[in-house]
């Protein structure tokens, strides 16, 4: 709409410009990202073509050794094609990690290691606006965030975990530490560059090899870290990355010469890896699902808990294991949180990942768009009132519109289950025995957030949440020196700082 303001009564002087806000498009370039047509396995410092020769169908072993298509979830359009690792083929991984482990990496000395680590963290800084652009066309999320959150922090963990290297006596004084071998790590398509940088760093830092199996919609920035790793003259076999979807995840979690499992991604994968492993002597750290409790008090300073309620809910689309997917706000307060909610999502900015305007990209894959849409179903059929953005959505990737359910109660499915997309369940208390009852109320217990102006109100929760990350005044921050974690269904293991070390190690005295 145009706005007329009058100056003189004889000359008017005509504004032409929308006044509501928006942005005038602000893309980055794609020019800046090489993605090659094809991709082969990453085995002992070369690539590899699968063995199996025939096309793809994932998940079919029978047809595996073949390739597969990755896409850009924002217009469903294919980025490259990826080789898709069959038994065989994780077999000559697992191969390449063993020999790497027993003739060269266990045997450095270890602050020779850490220059190799340190020189990957710098490399990846290097490639940092390659990374991102990269990140954001396979997996659909913001540029802001890959360039701002996932690139910068997956560089600062091989920073952080190169500098334990040669410092591991310090970290468990009076005790002998050595590694355990050959680790298998599997990850998912929410932080794919991320999740790759928790899982090798600290492996291969404290002297283990690795076979890493990226998720398979988002494979192409676990295979330019291969590129990044065999251009940093890593040992050949050290870091091994076969790409595939669950059924060569299944082959790196059954090879019976793998010492330990790192996986993160859903519940129900990670039980049948727990089944999978029981009596064998492989080690496991599973980081699973979540229902984060994210509590507003009345005394907490409103605008600035609103705006960390959005950060937590509709960051990443909501593709986040910690996200804040639960509101519980103190009833006095409530109307007012709940307004200013409807207002700031109105006016999230929802579209193209690569605008540097965006604040919410496309959903990771159709399957998944599928899974959030059968939750708003039942959050309606269970009697909750939906709100969402009145924000267009573009017309071809799969896209969501941040979504807000008020009158849900404890017991309903979108208040329990893991939903994994923009959408919020609020909920009311009164005192904070009632909160931390319904909070603690949930199968998962990976994290939390705690509003309020008192100190001692924020260690109380804190000491009685069970939950393995808790964040007062603040949410979803992320530090390499912090370890992160869950309880219950949301898995066991600590990643980051110095508990991620652990892990990797047997402490021998
Ligand atoms: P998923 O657990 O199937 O995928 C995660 C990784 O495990 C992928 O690399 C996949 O290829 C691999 N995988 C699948 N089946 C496997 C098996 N039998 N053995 C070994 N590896 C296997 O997760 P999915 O299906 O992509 O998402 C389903 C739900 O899981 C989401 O809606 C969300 O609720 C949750 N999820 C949680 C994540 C977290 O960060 N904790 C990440 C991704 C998903
Ligand atoms: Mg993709």
């Amino acid at each position: 709409m145009a706005k007329t303001i009058s100056k003189k009564k004889s000359n008017t002087i005509k504004l032409n410009f929308d006044t509501s806000w928006s942005y005038a498009p602000a893309p980055e370039s794609k020019s800046a990202a090489t993605i090659n047509k094809q991709y082969d396995l990453f085995i002992n410092g070369e690539w590899v073509k699968p063995s199996g020769g025939k096309p793809a169908r994932l998940n079919d072993d029978s047809r595996s050794g073949g390739y597969f298509d990755t896409i850009n979830p924002a217009n469903e359009e294919k980025l490259s094609e990826v080789a898709e690792a069959n038994v065989a083929d994780v077999d000559k991984a697992v191969k390449a990690a063993r020999t790497a482990y027993e003739k060269v990496w266990k045997k450095m000395p270890a602050k020779e290691r850490a220059k190799y680590v340190f020189r990957i963290s710098r490399m990846i800084q290097e490639k940092a606006r390659e990374l991102a652009i990269i990140e954001s066309l396979d997996g659909g999320k913001p540029i802001r965030e890959s360039r701002d959150f996932d690139v910068p922090t997956a560089a600062n963990h091989f920073f952080y975990y190169a500098g334990w290297a040669d410092k591991l006596e310090y970290a468990f004084p009076n005790r002998k530490t050595e590694s355990l071998g050959v680790a298998g790590q599997i990850i998912p398509w929410n932080f794919p560059l991320l999740m790759a940088a928790w899982k090798i760093a600290p492996a291969i830092a404290t002297g283990n090899t690795v076979v890493l199996k990226p998720a398979e919609t988002t494979p192409l920035t676990a295979l330019k870290l291969a590129e990044i790793i065999q251009e940093s003259d890593l040992p050949p076999g050290v870091v091994n990355i076969v790409t595939g979807a669950g059924a060569t995840g299944a082959a790196i979690v059954n090879h019976p010469d793998i010492n330990k499992i790192a996986f993160t991604g859903s519940t129900d994968v990670g039980k049948i890896i727990q089944r999978a492993i029981a009596g064998t002597n492989k080690k496991a750290t599973l980081e699973l699902g979540g229902k984060a409790a994210n509590i507003i008090f009345e005394d907490a300073p409103i605008d600035q808990a609103v705006e960390g309620v959005i950060n937590g809910i509709y960051f990443n689309q909501g593709h986040v294991c910690c996200a804040g997917s639960r509101l519980y706000v103190q009833e006095s307060i409530a109307k007012q949180v709940i307004k200013k909610l409807r207002d700031r999502i109105e006016s999230l900015i929802v579209g193209d990942p690569l605008d540097k305007n965006t604040d919410i990209g496309a959903i990771n894959s159709r399957q998944q768009l599928e899974t959030i849409h059968k939750y708003l179903d039942i959050g309606k059929k269970e009697g909750a009132e939906m709100y969402q953005s009145s924000c267009s959505l573009p017309g071809r990737g799969f896209w969501c519109r941040p979504t807000l359910f008020t009158n849900v109660a404890q017991s309903n499915r979108i208040a329990q289950e893991e939903i994994f997309g923009p959408v919020l369940a609020i909920l009311t208390f009164r005192t904070d025995d009632e909160v931390i009852e319904k909070a603690n109320n949930s199968p998962y217990g990976l994290s939390a957030g705690v509003w309020t102006d008192k100190g001692s109100k924020i260690f109380n929760m804190t000491r009685r949440m069970r939950a393995g990350v808790v964040w007062a005044n603040t949410f979803n921050k992320f530090d390499p020196s912090s370890p992160f974690g869950g309880y219950k269904e949301s898995g066991f293991g600590r990643e980051g700082g110095l508990h991620g070390l652990l892990p990797y190690l047997n402490l021998v005295n």
